[in-house]
């Protein structure tokens, strides 16, 4: 699959779990949750011990979705990433240090921004899509609301403080390919192995798109 595949299925999906899984046993029940409410793009962080193992368990199901790893910080996660045939990479943040090996990246790579000097660099470098993160706290939907004038071809996948109560707002802007956030999937719901209530905000967060 091109990347031009994978930016199609982000922006038809619109809505972006950002995953942090503890135990690698539950990562087919909850991806399954997620792709059952109508979410087949899976953002498994890097946060973990068990996020790597999750990615490599995700990928070797054969599930419907696409799965790529978040909280990539280090060289030495993209080569991590690499071998367990992460589909794309999502970094919080892009350190000079990284751009060469996301550039190498065999996925797509949705490198994180916070600043528009930030995003347009990024693009500068050939990354049409970035994260804006954290966003919120960093403007929110009005930064990028005055981002799209000036920066138009830039598109962003915000997260950070995100969930059902405002992502409309954000998917209404037209530089906003898709959003990200924590809500669909808890520490709350796994620990309970709630995957009804994961699917259920799946399906909700879907309607709002
Ligand atoms: C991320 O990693 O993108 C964010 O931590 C997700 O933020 P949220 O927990 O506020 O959704």
């Amino acid at each position: 699959m091109t990347n031009a595949n994978h930016f199609d299925r982000i922006r038809k999906c619109r809505v972006v779990p950002v995953l942090t899984i503890h135990d690698a046993d539950q990562s087919l029940d909850i991806a399954k949750a997620l792709i059952a409410g109508g979410v087949d793009i899976l953002e498994v962080t890097l946060r973990t011990p068990a996020g790597l193992e999750a990615i490599r368990r995700i990928k070797a199901a054969g599930l419907d979705c696409l799965c790529g790893a978040g909280t990539v910080t280090t060289l030495e996660d993209i080569q991590a990433c690499k071998d367990a045939g992460a589909d794309f990479l999502v970094t919080p943040a892009t350190p000079a240090g990284l751009i060469d090996a996301l550039k190498a990246y065999p996925g797509l790579v949705l490198p994180g921004c916070a600043t528009p000097t930030e995003a347009l660099s990024l693009y500068q470098h050939g990354f049409e899509v970035v994260k804006f993160f954290p966003a919120e706290p960093a403007g929110g939907a009005p930064m990028l609301k005055a981002l799209s004038a000036p920066l138009p071809k830039i598109k962003f996948m915000p997260t950070g403080g995100i969930s059902l109560k405002n992502m409309g707002t954000y998917l209404s802007l037209p530089n906003v390919l898709a959003v990200g956030g924590s809500w669909l999937c808890t520490d709350k719901d796994a620990e309970s192995s709630d995957w009804d209530a994961i699917t259920a905000k799946s399906i909700e967060a879907r309607k709002t798109v």
